[in-house]
């Protein structure tokens, strides 16, 4: 939210990076433009990415170019020939995987396994980097929950760039508690992963590297997607990338909607609902009854953002500059959606119950910590607890086994999106009301609003490590990048 010096420096390095990388291994794609739209409305056909199966992942992080208006095609990046974005990997739990990335770029880069419960040296954080022309090949074995994860690059002041330019993916965790409900599970049919960011475009249109705020939506790198699904249940797994936007999330129709998982697994029950708010960083997945929808009928899933309170990221008045948007402050559609005919075997039907989480509770804590969000004023960097991002510096040191709560107090300026690397918590308490029941399983991210002390529990099991650091930060990465982040060690 705040420019400050260390951004112009940005600016002007993004730039001159941005030239060099086109030099570099380049991919164009003019599947999406605003002249070949799919019906008379000017939608376009939502993109879905491609999947990876199996134990052993390729990916090469390259620039490319992506028609996403009309005039010049913008200077991109993307994984695997992919021109924004990249392959969506599915992964079973309790798998060995063996991953390797190469890296296409003129510049450095990591790639972090969002989510995932994982040595440190494997996290892909500020750390692990990967420099132009080599490959980085961690391997893990799976031990997160069926979900919705996601990965995407760490590089301290640069992961507001890369993000911005479209690197990023979908990580899909199956296991046999999920495996055996009846959901939708037919990827890109009636289980759509859904990765919602915005653009502002320069007049050449390039993106704006350094704005916390785009104008223009794009919905898995589709401007003004459409997408026809069948009459029955249908998920949508859902991710927010933005810069710092928050997405108070609904349908046109006001309709009633299921969440079924949050960030990091499955939830008790489906929780219905008619809004999710969905901060950057946070994933939900949700099921949708389009089963009493005529087809032909459409609707559209929508950001219900007018009138939200000063902190809530987006809700600035201005259309335009620093702290403003062309879409701050408005309801604006995410995706329209089509009713067609049913697939052959539908799911018709809610489940009334999903897992059964046991949650750390307040008893099982061994270690409690608070975190202050602190700086931000007049144009400087936010802070926690007075202290910059130091890359050798340790700012918590955590013993292996601990059952920790962590109480995040933000009473300065504006909100923030807290995530912790390594572990998924449990959201105990909101200091200005109770917690959502739509966030009241595992997260590893968590909004915390401007006025607000949230509270967190943990356990740092299984990986200690002693040298290499593992991350929590604010996930808008502007504020990462300026220094809102730290680091912990499990000894
Ligand atoms: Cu999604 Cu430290 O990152
Ligand atoms: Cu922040």
């Amino acid at each position: 939210m705040i420019i400050n010096k260390v951004q112009l420096g940005t600016l002007i390095f993004a730039f001159t990076v941005a030239v060099t990388a086109f030099n570099c291994k380049k991919t164009t794609d003019s599947s999406v433009s605003d002249s070949t739209t799919s019906s008379t409305k000017g939608y376009n056909t939502l993109w879905i990415p491609p999947t990876l199966t199996g134990t052993t992942f390729n990916l090469t992080l390259g620039s490319s170019t992506k028609q996403l208006r009309t005039g010049a095609a913008t200077a991109t990046y993307g994984y695997n020939g992919n021109s924004f974005w990249g392959p969506t990997l599915i992964m079973n739990k309790g798998d060995d995987v063996q991953i390797n990335v190469t890296n296409s770029l003129g510049d450095q880069t990591t790639v972090h396994w969002h989510g995932f419960h994982i040595p440190a040296i494997m996290d892909g954080g500020p750390h692990q980097i990967i420099n132009a022309g080599a490959t980085w090949s961690p391997n893990f074995q799976v031990k997160n929950n069926a979900a919705t994860f996601w990965y995407h690059p760490h590089l301290h002041m640069k992961t507001q760039e890369q993000l911005t330019k479209g690197a990023g993916g979908f990580i899909l965790v199956n296991d046999p508690v999920e495996s055996a409900l009846p959901l939708p599970r037919t990827y890109g049919t009636d289980d759509i992963p859904l990765v919602l960011t915005s653009r502002r475009y320069n007049t050449d249109n390039s993106f704006n590297l350094t704005t916390a705020y785009g104008d223009y939506l794009l919905t898995n790198g589709t401007p003004n997607a459409e997408i026809s699904l069948p009459k029955q249940f249908v998920r949508f797994r859902i991710l927010n990338t933005e810069i710092e936007r928050a997405y108070n999330l609904g349908f046109s129709d006001n309709r009633t909607f299921y969440v079924i998982t949050n960030d990091g697994g499955l939830l008790n029950a489906p929780v219905p609902v008619t809004r999710v708010k969905l901060a950057v960083g946070e994933r939900v997945e949700i099921l949708v009854n389009l089963g009493s929808d005529a087809v032909g009928s459409s609707m559209d899933m929508k950001a219900f953002n007018t009138g939200q309170v000063f902190g809530f990221p987006g809700a600035e008045p201005a259309s335009s500059g620093n702290f403003g948007s062309l879409l701050n402050n408005i309801d604006f559609s995410l995706l329209h959606i089509n009713v067609v005919a049913p697939t052959a075997n539908p799911i018709m039907a809610l489940p009334g119950t999903l897992a059964n989480n046991v949650y750390w509770t307040n008893t099982d804590v061994t270690k409690s910590r608070t975190i202050t969000i602190t700086g931000g004023q007049a144009g400087s960097a936010f802070t926690f607890d007075n202290n910059t991002y130091g890359f050798t510096a340790i700012n918590q040191n955590i013993q292996l086994n601990a059952i920790e709560k962590w109480t995040i107090v933000n009473n300065n300026i504006f909100g923030h999106s807290f995530h912790i690397h390594d572990v998924q918590f449990k959201i105990i308490s909101r200091s200005s009301g109770s917690v959502a029941g739509y966030e009241s399983g595992w997260k590893d991210v968590v909004y915390i609003p401007l006025g607000e002390s949230v509270s967190v529990i943990a356990k740092f099991d299984d990986f200690s490590s002693g040298v290499s650091p593992y991350m929590y930060h604010c996930h808008f990465s502007n504020h990462e990048d300026e220094g809102l982040m730290g680091q912990f060690l499990v000894e």
